[in-house]
C-alpha cells in the first residue's frame, strides 16, 4: 500500500517500526466502532483501521495540521473518505470508542502524555479496549504500572525489539 508523507511528520520515510509491530500484532477491530487513531501523523495506523473494519465509524485526531492534511489524502485515497480526520477538539464529547490505537506521542513528555492518555482513555465505550505501542526505553514498562494505578487495567501482548504492545481496558 502507499501512502502520502513529507517532512515535518513522524517517520515520513518508512513505516516506523512500532506502528509496524502493533498493526501486525493488536488484534484486529470490531467491525461496529467506533474507531480511534490517537496521534494518526499521516494515517498508517487509520488507514489499515479503515480497511478491516470498512463500515466502522472512524476518528483519526493529531495536533500536526500537515499530518491531518496527509492523513485525509491517505484515507481518501484507500477506500475511507467518510472517515473524520481532525484536530483533537473536533471530535465531539459523546463520542465513545469501541477502540483506540495508537502509537503515542511519548516525546511530549510524561506529564503531557498521562493527561492525553487520561483525556481518550475515558472515552473508551464499556468493554472497549485501547492498543499502545511504546518502547521500553521510552518508558512503556512505567507507563503500563501507571495505568494500572489509574484503573485501566494495562497488559502487554507482546514484546519485540524493545517496543511493547499494551492492551488497556476501559477500567
Ligand atoms: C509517534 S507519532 C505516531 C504517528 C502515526 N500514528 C504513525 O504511527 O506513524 C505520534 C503523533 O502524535 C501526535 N500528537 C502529539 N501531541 C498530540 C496530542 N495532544 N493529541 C493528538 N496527537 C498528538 C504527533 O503530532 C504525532 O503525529
Amino acid at each position: 500500500m502507499e501512502l502520502a508523507t513529507d517532512r515535518g511528520v513522524f517517520s515520513p520515510d518508512e513505516l516506523d517500526f512500532g506502528t509496524r509491530y502493533l498493526l501486525a500484532e493488536a488484534p484486529r477491530p470490531p467491525q461496529h466502532g467506533p474507531l480511534l487513531d490517537l496521534g494518526c501523523g499521516y494515517g498508517p495506523i487509520a488507514v489499515a483501521l479503515g480497511q478491516w473494519a470498512p463500515q466502522a465509524p472512524l476518528w483519526a485526531i493529531d495536533v500536526n495540521p500537515r499530518a491531518l492534511e496527509l492523513c485525509r489524502a491517505n484515507l481518501d485515497r484507500h477506500g475511507r473518505p467518510d472517515a473524520a480526520v481532525c484536530l483533537p477538539d473536533g471530535v465531539p464529547p459523546d463520542v465513545r470508542f469501541a477502540r483506540i490505537y495508537s502509537n503515542p506521542p511519548i516525546r511530549i513528555g510524561k506529564a503531557a502524555l498521562h493527561e492525553l492518555l487520561a483525556q481518550w482513555l475515558g472515552r473508551l465505550a464499556e468493554e472497549g479496549r485501547a492498543y499502545l505501542v511504546v518502547n521500553k526505553h521510552l518508558g512503556a514498562d512505567s507507563l503500563a504500572r501507571w495505568l494500572n494505578r489509574q484503573g485501566w487495567p494495562s497488559t502487554r501482548l507482546g514484546s519485540r525489539r524493545g517496543y511493547r504492545i499494551l492492551q488497556v481496558g476501559a477500567g
